[in-house]
């Protein structure tokens, strides 16, 4: 192996928690990124999956996230210590990014796709939005994984407005329960 880098784009963005040698923004075009995979394990239960993002393949497209350069020597730690975090449903997936710095590097990313058993799919705003808020599990409230990459992408100046439209839906029910 080599020194690799790492594309996150949900909680991997606040909370990487993995050790790494250089940061950058990073875009990744043809996804899309959707609030379309279920969290048994993190952000909801068994009896109550949450929901947390995954991407979704769009021609036209692109998702802004953060890229990780993870060292050789502890690329095999990492790795296995992601695919364990990742376990619901998520698998790497071979990427081109594109870096502040340099526009096209391979990397690799964690993707839920269509086919695996807690994937959701689509809905409409309103009802993910309600499933978000009654949902929490062992790592915490659904609507705080979604206030917090909401509050990063802002820090990082990145638009996106399906996640931007769902902070506002949830903190409307929040107003009025
Ligand atoms: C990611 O952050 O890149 C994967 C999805 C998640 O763990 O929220």
């Amino acid at each position: 192996m080599e020194n690799i880098w790492l594309f996150g784009y949900g909680s991997l963005i606040w909370n990487p928690d993995i050790p790494y040698i250089d940061l950058s923004v990073a875009r990744l075009n043809g996804f899309v990124r959707r609030f379309w995979q279920g969290s048994h394990d993190h952000r909801g239960t068994q009896q109550m999956p949450g929901r947390v993002v995954t991407l979704v393949p769009c021609e036209q497209g692109h998702c802004d996230g953060i890229a990780y350069l993870v060292s050789e020597q502890n690329a095999n730690k990492v790795f296995k210590q992601l695919d364990y975090r990742e376990k619901n449903g998520y698998e790497q997936l071979s990427i081109d990014l594109s870096l502040l710095t340099d526009n096209s590097k391979i990397g690799i990313t964690y993707i839920a796709k269509e086919t695996n058993q807690a994937f959701l799919g689509s809905a409409s705003m309103q009802s993910i939005a309600a499933q978000i808020i009654s949902c929490s599990g062992p790592s915490g409230e659904n609507k705080d994984y979604l206030f917090q990459l909401a509050n990063s992408l802002r820090e990082y100046n990145f638009i996106d407005e399906h996640v931007f439209e769902l902070e506002s839906l949830v903190k409307n029910l929040e107003r009025i329960s």
